[in-house]
This record gives C-alpha cells, structure tokens and sequence, in this order.
C-alpha cells in the first residue's frame, strides 16, 4: 500500500510517499524563508507561499518516487491544528487530488502525525508514553493506539518550541530559534545564571515555558545600558551561556514531569515499553540525551524519530495516512480544516483537571 501525504500546517509545504512495508519512497520539504526577519511565522505570508509552492511540490514528491498519481493508494493531509490558511491550502489539494484519482481521503490531526512517525523507523507497539514537543504544541500523552490519546499533562502558557524561537529572537539568532539556541548552548557553561524551573513542584504533569523565557528577558535586559532589549551589548560567550542555561532548564522539567507521567504509565500501562519523544524540539540532541539517560534510569526503552522527521514533514503525514488506512480508517471528502483539534478530545481525562497527579 502507498500513500501520499501533504504538509502546509505551519511553515513547511512538504510531501511524501510511503508504503505500509516502512519504505519512504520519496520526501519533498520546502521551508518557507518568508519569515526570517519576524522571528515567528507570518500567517497571511504562509498561506500565500503554500498556495504558490503546493503543486509543484506535490509534482515533485511523484516525480523522484518514479511513480504515477494513479498508483497511490490513498491520499492523506495535515487538516489541523495550525495556521487556518495554510491548512486549507492542503486539504483542498488532497481533496482535489483524491476526487479526481478516486482514491480515499484521510484527514489527519497534524500532533497525531508527530506522535505516530517515529513507529516508523522503529519498533515500538502500542502503548508508548510520549514526549510531545513542537512550536505549537507541548503535551505529554499516552499513545493508546491509532487515533488513542490520554494526555497527562499539557502546557498552560507557551509550548517549549516557542520559547525556543523566543529566547533566540532576543539573542538576534534568528528564527527558527531551536537550532541556533542549541548550537551557541554546546558551547557555552549551563550553570552560570540561576533560570527557573516553571511548575517544577506542581504534582500533575502540567508545564509553563513563559516564567522561563522572561527570565531569560531581565538577563538580556541586564546587559542593555538603558534596559531596551535590543540594545543589549553581550559577547558571544554571554549569549552561549544563556542558551546553556535556558536549554538546560528545559531539559531539567521535562525529565522532572516525566518521571511522574513514567510512573502513572508503568502503573497503569503494564505491558508499555517505549518512552517517545516527538515534534520540533524532539530534534535537540542534548534534549535527546537526558531522555536516554532518563529511560535508562527507570527502565524504558526511549525513541525518537531521525532529526529530518521531528520538525514539521510530508513523511509523518503519508506514514500515520498509513496507520490510519490499515484500519479502514477514511474520512469524507466535506470534512473542514480544523485550526484546534485536541488530540484526546474523544477520549477520558486522566485522574484529575489538571492531569495526573504523581
Ligand atoms: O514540529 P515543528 O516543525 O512545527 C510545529 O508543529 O510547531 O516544530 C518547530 C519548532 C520550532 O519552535 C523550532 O525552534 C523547534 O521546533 N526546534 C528545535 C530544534 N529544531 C527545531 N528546538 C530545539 N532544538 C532544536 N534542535
Ligand atoms: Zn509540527
């Protein structure tokens, strides 16, 4: 079985081709560069790139596949959550593409895609415990099975991804910030400044990156002769501290909440092995380090997706359209892009408002 799925959530246009054999036959990512200079994503921008990029993209993504359009089995796009505009743009190209091939329609929670791809290069059954972590997005969920979600915890302010963007914004890294953040933080002394670590002693598995990241601010205002952020006048070795120390910090509440979610999973999930960590963030080497350090602590095995499929990419799309077709799971061609669509929103809350309490 081959499906194709279509990216155009965020700032990627992107396709790609994939078979139910875990065989990635071809893979098209465009990032936008519209946005260097804002520091975010420019939603009204983004549509119109989308719009301008999405056909040739998809032409593409067939043409280095060596196949035809007719030989897909199935068509499947990123319908939500995201910028409304750019999500519109592929699902009416997957709808157009599906109608005129005849073939099924899937359309997909786009956090669904992030937490299912990384079943794709490994061997990870159902339940996982997982570690979701974009520039949108920051929850921590238990991954029952196809369209099964248990969330145990959820962001209350910003995701961390986009404390990231922000923390890199202020330091002119440029966006997007992850990348840039994580370079500079390789070189610099994590424990030069005192950061907070927002929610650390709150008992549900509930984070908050906005404490953080105005920490982060008064520092960088600190070095700014009249306490304007952008005219703060800090060396290199300034800057990589920070990001050593903001990195950290992140790192230091996630494994934090994460020991509480592992014990309500080994309790409640005793057959689960697997602690995933996915998304945009998921891309940050040391990130990935603590969690192999944190897995082996406590016993789990701990996967993540190659670097390339973390951020935002057509493969997550065609492989959970692969999930998703296996179990006959369609979708009809009147459905409407979501710009919010929790991905437990069928499913019973975990003990607890706020999440689990460990
Ligand atoms: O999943 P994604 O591509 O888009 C969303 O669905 O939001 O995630 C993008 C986010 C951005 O905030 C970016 O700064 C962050 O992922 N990111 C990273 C790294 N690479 C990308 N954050 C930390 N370290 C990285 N290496
Ligand atoms: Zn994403």
């Amino acid at each position: 079985m081959l499906v194709l799925g279509i990216e155009s959530s965020c700032d990627e246009t992107a396709a790609a081709i994939v078979s139910d054999k875990k065989e990635i036959l071809s893979s098209t990512v465009l990032t936008q560069s519209e946005h260097k200079n804002f520091g975010g994503v420019v939603p009204e921008l983004a549509a119109r790139a989308h719009l301008e990029h999405i056909d040739e993209i998809i032409d593409e993504t067939f043409k280095s596949a060596h196949i035809a359009p007719q030989d897909v089995d199935a068509i499947a796009v990123a319908a939500g959550p995201g910028l409304i505009g750019g999500v519109t743009v592929g699902v009416m190209a997957a709808k157009a593409l599906a109608l005129a091939l005849n073939k099924p329609f899937i359309a997909l929670n786009h956090l669904e895609a992030h937490a299912l791809v990384a079943r794709l290069g490994n061997d990870i059954s159902y339940p996982y415990l997982l570690l979701l972590t974009s520039g949108g997005h920051c929850q921590i969920l238990v991954v029952e099975g196809v369209g099964q979600f248990k969330r145990l915890g959820t962001t209350i302010d910003d995701a961390a991804g986009e404390a990231f963007d922000k923390v890199a914004k202020m330091l002119g890294l440029g966006y997007p910030g992850g990348p840039m953040v994580e370079k500079m933080a390789a070189l610099g002394d994590d424990s030069r400044f005192v950061l907070p670590r927002p929610l650390y002693n709150s008992p549900d598995c509930d984070l908050s990156f906005s404490g953080l990241k105005t920490a982060v601010r008064k520092i960088v205002e600190s070095y700014a002769p009249d306490g304007i952020i952008e005219h703060a006048i800090m060396r290199k070795r300034d800057i990589a501290d920070i990001c050593a120390c903001f990195q950290k910090a992140v790192a230091d509440v996630f494994t934090h909440k994460l020991e509480k979610a592992i014990r309500y999973f080994k309790t409640n999930y005793p057959d689960g092995q697997h602690l995933v960590v996915a998304g945009g963030v998921a891309a940050n080497l040391y990130l990935r380090s603590r969690l192999q350090e944190l897995c082996d602590n406590t016993k789990l095995l701990f996967a993540a997706p190659p670097v390339n499929l973390c951020t935002d990419n057509g493969v997550m799309i065609a492989w959970a359209g692969v999930e998703h077709a296996i179990h006959n799971m369609f979708s009809d061609l009147e459905f409407k892009p979501r710009p919010r669509w929790p991905l437990d929103e069928n499913a019973p809350k975990a003990a607890g408002a706020g999440g689990v309490k460990a």
